[in-house]
Order: C-alpha cells, then structure tokens, then sequence
C-alpha cells in the first residue's frame, strides 16, 4: 500500500524566471562587475526554490557569459555584460533612466521593485499607530462627520427585525439580500452589470486586495502597479514576493503604449490601480482610456484589479463609470469599499467578479474568515437603502469639499508647496519646497505631534521623498488651520538650517 502522502505542490518557477531576475538584480546595480553572486544554496534559499532551478540558471548565464565561476570559490558577474536585450527598447518603451535607483542606463528592463517572499511590513499601519494631535495620515472620516445616533437607533431596529442576528453565520459569499441591494444599487447608478452570485462581501477592500494577492500571485510574479500607490497594497504584493512594476499615473491616465509594452514583454499577473479619486493624488483616469485598458487586459491576459475605495465622494461631478463596466471577458475585478464613508467600523466592501475568479476568491474568503460577520453586514444594509444615507452623503460630500479647501488655503502662504486639486476623496498630493526631505520633516513632526504620509511609502520603488500625502478628512477645520500652519513652521526651520 502507497502510505506516502500526497503533498500540494507550489506553482513551479521556471529557471528562466531565475535569470530574470538575477539580470533584474544586476541591472538595478545590487551585484555589480566581478562582485560574488550568493552560493546557489543561499538564492534557492532566498527565493525558496530547488537548488537545481538556481543551478540551472547560473550554468545558462555562465554560457551566455554574464557571469563567471572560479574554483572553489563561486559564482562572479562578468566585467562586461553581454547585452542580452537590445540597447533601444523593441516594445518602444523610454530607455531607462539610472538617476535615484541606482539602476544602470542602456537596457531595457523597467525599473522594478522586489521582496523576498514572506516579507512582512504595513507601513502606513506603523504610520497610524503614531499619536499625533495632526493627524494628517489618516484616510479616514472624521467621526463627526458621520450620522452617529442615525447610526445607533438604526442598531436596535436591526435587531428587532433580526433577533437571532449574533447567534448565526453569514455564507461565505455575504447575505444574499445585502448583494441583491448592492447589485440593483451598481445597476441603477453606475450602469454595472452584475448579479447577486458575481459579488462577494469582503471585510473592508484591504481583505480584499489580500485575498487577491493570495490567490494570483506567486514568488516573482509581476504586478503592474501605479506610481505612486495606495502602499497597503503594495505590501500585500511584496509579502507574496512578486515583483512590482510601476506605472506613473498622471492626472490625464497613465502612458497606454508603456502599460501595453509592460503587458506584452512581462506579461503581468495583474495590473493594481485605484483609478477613481486615487490614493494619494487624487487623479481620476478618464473615461477614454478606461474601455481601452479592459481590452489591453483581454488581449494580454492581465487581470486588471480595479480599486474603488470613494466612488461616492465626490465634489462637483460623479466619476466615469468603472473599468468594470466594459468588461465583457472577466478580465476586471471590482473593489468597491464602503468603509471610508458609510459606517467606517463596519468595514464593508463588494467585490464584483465573473465566475472564473469569483471561484478560488469563495475559497480563500472561507480560509481567512469563513465570512464577514453577518451583524455588519445586516447593519449595513439597512444603513444603505435608508433615505438618511443619501442625505448624509449629500452633506458629507461638501463637508470635505469644505475641508479640502481649507487645506488648500492653509497652504497658500508657504513657498514652494504645489499640489494637485483633487475632485474627489480624501487627499492632497503634495510636493514639498525644494530639498525638503519628507521622512526626516516626519521625524520632526512626530516629535510636535503631526503626522503625515511620506511619498516614499506609496512609490513602488520607495522614492519620491520631495512629495507628502495629507489627508484633509480627518482633522476639522480649525485642526486643518493650525497643523498646516505648524507643517509650514517646520519646512521653513528645515531651510533655514539649510
Ligand atoms: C485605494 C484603497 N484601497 C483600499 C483601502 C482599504 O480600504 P478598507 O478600509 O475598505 O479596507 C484604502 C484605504 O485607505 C484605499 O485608499
């Protein structure tokens, strides 16, 4: 009798993943001419492969020439790299440039950004967690803001309604009453095509963006990502150990030929973005290069991850309706997280997916949690048809827009400050006067109780240090006035001391 247990196998990585990324290594300048590589043990460590696929990919880099062996001491990078990729792009994409990355010029690989599997860190979390009377890195609402007795009475009817509502479990998938609401809600206002069996509830987009990660990605897997980002994402990637390639985003979209060249040579696993009111800039992507993505997306076999954390605050105009409304294919996921404005501790977000994805997302769903708990969802669900929420997002929407400008006119007097006017969401996007140093004015602020997030966090490739995000929505105005005021003290004392 066969006794051996059958034991699940991770997805393979090819040695020919190895040598791209032992080349994305040498390129970006980590291991340099003539410096030892590591022993193949410690890379198939590291990477937690075979030792034979390492061995496999060194023997071919060493035939090719890019690395050299010396007796009994080891793998070496050669001098002079043979070029391996032409000099100027196939794919049309710009040459690279090697300022600030420390990447070298005249290859083609994009600059990318990669952890080692397992690598553990929420770096806006450890933000957060910093007592701050200025507390301009939070992304939240202020409570203030919310309808808080509206709230409460609306407990005790739920419970009335549903007296066994804590004694029981929700399906995985979410209450079937609150997805026919949301999906009848989607139909109605965003033109999203969408049935109940197509939604899954998740606690908050963040369970969301995990589940995704968990399931879609492998070690050294490529993810497209924007620069900058929403950085909780960013993490969730680099914890599964997948390479992030960044995309600038730009208040008119991102350069479609780079996305398709992207698409076509790395053949990303998915493409993350936040494309309504992004965190932290703030741009919108327009509608015109929404329908083009999505066929980007079918043609390449991207899953493209459609992050939609405040559809609803917005100031003037409601957004372009989501990439997910010209999916045809089940190429798009759609995240829509009601947590910012709704209800924050209820932590409600609808994914929206086609059957192909929606399947091994039920599963990882009933690993992490078995559901979200049913009494957030029900609350929630009476919070959202009520007549009050329309009414409370209506005064909600001007109270930030209120709040937005405050912030902008509180940073009017300070030199040298620029920022982007969002029209919609919870932030600005800010670039700082010239050699200010957004981590150590952190450091300084912490230290006079005011926090922010620095650019770094949200750049994939952990740059941009000349930018800030500063959330306008969750300090009240007089806290705006005064914290602004208190940041601009501090940048001035920053140049004065030079
Ligand atoms: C773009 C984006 N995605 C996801 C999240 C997380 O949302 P939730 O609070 O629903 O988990 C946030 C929160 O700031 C966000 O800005």
């Amino acid at each position: 009798m066969n006794v051996r247990p059958k034991l699940a196998q991770p997805r393979r990585v090819r040695y020919t993943q190895v040598i791209e990324y032992i080349l994305d290594r040498i390129d970006r300048g980590d291991w340099k001419a003539h410096d030892k590589l590591p022993s193949v043990r410690e890379l198939a460590g590291e990477l937690q492969l075979h030792r034979l696929t390492v061995f496999r990919a060194y023997g071919v880099l060493k035939e090719r020439g890019t690395i050299y062996v010396k007796e009994k001491s080891g793998y070496f990078v050669s001098g002079s790299r043979p070029s391996t990729k032409p000099a100027v792009p196939e794919d049309g994409s710009p040459p690279r440039s090697n300022q600030g990355t420390g990447r070298a010029g005249g290859t083609t690989s994009p600059p990318v950004a990669w952890h080692r599997t397992g690598y553990l860190q929420n770096s806006l979390s450890e933000i957060h967690q910093i007592p701050a009377v200025y507390s301009f890195s939070q992304a939240l609402i202020d409570p203030n803001l919310l309808p808080n007795l509206f709230l409460s009475d609306h407990v005790k009817q739920v419970f009335d309604r549903y007296p066994k509502l804590l004694g029981t479990y929700s399906s995985v998938q979410g209450d079937e009453e609150l997805r026919e609401l949301l999906c009848a809600d989607m139909q109605r206002k965003d033109k999203l095509q969408v049935s109940p069996d197509e939604l899954l509830i998740t606690t908050g987009g963040q369970q969301a963006v995990d589940l995704l990660a968990g399931v879609y990605l492998r070690p050294m897997d490529y993810v497209l990502v924007e620069r900058p980002t929403y950085s909780s994402a960013l993490d969730c990637f680099r914890q599964r150990g997948a390479r992030l390639l960044p995309v600038e985003i730009h208040r008119d979209g991102y350069d479609l030929d780079l996305v398709e060249a992207y698409l076509k040579r790395h053949k990303p696993r998915m493409f993350y973005m936040n494309p309504t009111f992004h965190n932290p800039t703030g741009y919108t992507v327009p509608a015109s290069q929404r329908k083009r993505l999505v066929e980007l997306a079918e043609r390449y076999g991207c899953l493209l991850v459609e992050d939609d954390a405040v559809h609803d605050v917005y100031f003037d105009m409601p957004p372009p309706p989501p990439l997910y409304s010209y999916d045809t294919e089940g190429w798009v996921v759609y995240l829509r997280s009601f947590s910012k404005y709704l209800a924050p501790g209820l932590r409600i977000c609808a994914v929206a997916a086609r059957t192909a994805v929606m399947a091994p997302l039920l599963t990882a769903k009933s690993l992490a949690d078995n559901g979200t708990p049913l009494v957030n969802q029900k609350l929630f669900q009476h919070c959202f048809e009520s007549e009050r929420l329309q009414q409370h997002l209506e005064k909600l929407r001007t109270a930030l827009q209120i709040r937005r400008d405050v912030m902008e006119q509180a940073l009017a007097p300070g030199t040298g400050w620029q920022w982007y006017r969002p029209q919609g969401g919870l932030n600005l996007w800010v670039r700082l006067p010239a050699g200010i140093n957004s981590n150590q004015l952190l450091t300084e602020g912490i230290r006079r109780g005011l926090t922010f997030v620095p650019g770094t966090i949200c750049d994939p490739l952990g740059e941009l240090d000349e930018r800030i995000r500063l959330s306008f929505s969750f300090q009240n105005e007089a806290q705006i006035r005064e914290g602004i005021h208190l940041l601009i003290q501090l940048t001035d004392e920053f140049v004065q001391r030079g």
